[in-house]
Formats: structure tokens, sequence, C-alpha cells
């Protein structure tokens, strides 16, 4: 196991795991210092490519950001996310997560669950690469958003997937949007971090998407906290362009590279 992982299970019960999403390298470059975790989400999918939802994102865009986000990362444990349809067999899924570390030199993939991929997981452990989880409102095999673990029968169907992902051999697990209480049970039940995302403080860490923080995606449910308006930001900064450049005010002489 590597140091970057242990480091990362060693946090739980201790204090809570930092994690944000980054899809380039000057993103994972100023959240370096401040994160744990940096994940390569498919949620580049809707972020970054403008598609509806993060099912049809290709493992070629994915390898692709994370090369870059890679380059800017010197301390936090790396993850990157097995886009949608790169891990439907055993065979399959191996090369494919071999294929990841390998190009991206991250530490760890993640594997959203479809509630039957356990060998999956196991087989990709059993290979040396370490696997981050996901249950919950798990974006690349739902159709429609909905809060998970409500009732008795989702709450008691949400442990045993989270108990078989521990099982499975997975570092840690990202629980989405999972009812508080539900949270709870899982936490304190697995011996791994959880990582939780619209599933309240019980977690033993928060995951965001950045641009959602920052302000910058146009997606703020209720469980997104925006820390910065950069939409604002950026547009006031390109008014201010447009108007000089219309005005010639830009450029001025001192912005010449040569002569007059
Ligand atoms: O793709 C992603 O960004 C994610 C996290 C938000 C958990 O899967």
């Amino acid at each position: 196991m590597s140091q970057k992982i242990k480091k990362i299970l060693n946090l739980k019960k201790k204090r809570k795991i930092v994690s944000l999403t980054a899809y380039s390298k000057s993103y994972a470059k100023l959240l370096d210092k401040h994160c744990d975790i940096i994940l390569a989400g498919d949620s580049m999918a809707n972020v970054l490519y403008g598609m509806p939802n993060t099912q049809n994102i290709s493992i070629t865009n994915i390898i692709q950001h994370s090369i870059s986000v890679q380059k800017g990362i010197r301390k936090s444990l790396f993850v990157v996310d097995m886009p949608k349809g790169t891990y439907k067999t055993t065979f399959q899924a191996k090369k494919n997560a071999k294929l990841i570390i390998k190009k991206t030199k991250c530490d760890a993939v993640k594997i959203e669950s479809n509630k039957k991929n356990f060998k999956i997981i196991q087989e990709i452990v059993n290979s040396k690469i370490p696997v981050m989880g996901h249950i919950g409102y798990t974006p690349q095999f739902k159709k429609e958003f909905k809060v998970e673990g409500k009732t008795k029968k989702e709450m008691q169907k949400l442990i045993t997937e989270a108990l078989l992902i521990e099982k499975a051999g997975a570092f840690s697990i990202v629980l989405e949007c999972i009812t508080p209480k539900t949270a709870k049970i899982i936490t304190n039940l697995l011996k791994i971090p959880t990582i939780g995302i619209g599933s309240s403080s019980h977690c033993d860490g928060q995951i965001l998407v950045t641009d959602d923080i920052l302000g910058l995606s146009g997606f703020y449910p209720k469980f997104v906290k925006k820390y910065a308006n950069l939409n604002r930001v950026i547009e006031n900064a390109v008014k201010k362009y447009s108007k000089d450049v219309k005005n010639k005010k830009f450029p001025k002489t001192k912005n010449f590279l040569y002569g007059k």
C-alpha cells in the first residue's frame, strides 16, 4: 500500500478528509496545498464538455485531462474516474484501469457501483490498483436524480453495498446524496473512509465539484456551498477588455512588443 493511501486511511476518525475535482494542471496546482484527494471526475462531461450527463465522456478525454491534472499535483492523492462502459467485464476493467494508471500516473481509480460489480473492484485491487468506490446517486447508471436511503429497505441495501465494496478491497468510498442517517451508519460501520457529496457531515470527508464552489458552473443544488462568484469576476474582466478594445484604450504603447 502506498504512503498516500495509508495517509488517507489514517485520517479516519482523526480529521475530515478534504477533496475536490480538477480537470487541468492550473486547477490542480491551486487545490493541491489544501486538499487530501484530487479527483479527475467524469463530471468534466457536464462542466467542460456541456454534455447533459456523465454517460458519454470517453476514456481518451478522461486520460487527456488527467495527464494535465497530474502535472499540478505534488502531495494530494490523485484519483481518476473510470468512465461509463470501461469496466463492464473484469478483463476490460483491468485493462482500462491499467491504461489510466500508466498514462496519467494517478494513485487510484474510482468506480461507480451498479450493485453487481464487487468482483470487478476486487480484481482491480488484486492487480495492485487502488480503487475508490461510489454508491448512492451514481450518475453513470441513473436517469433521474434522487436522494438515496430514505426507506428502511433502501438503507439496508446501501449498507450491504458499502460493506461489499469494502470487502472487495476499496480504500475509500464516495457516498453521493445519501440520507444523513444512512451515511452515519455506513461511516460508523466501515473501516475505510467515506467521502460525502450531498450526504451530510457524518461522512469522514467531503468532495464537491470545484467549478460549483467557485460559482462557475451555474449548478448550485442545496448541497453545494458557493465560496466565490467567479462568473461575475470573469464577466466584469471581459466587459472591461471589450470596452478598452472598442475605445482604443488597449493595447497602449507599453503593451507594444517593438517600436511604436
Ligand atoms: O465526477 C465527479 O466529479 C464525481 C464526484 C463529484 C464524486 O464523481
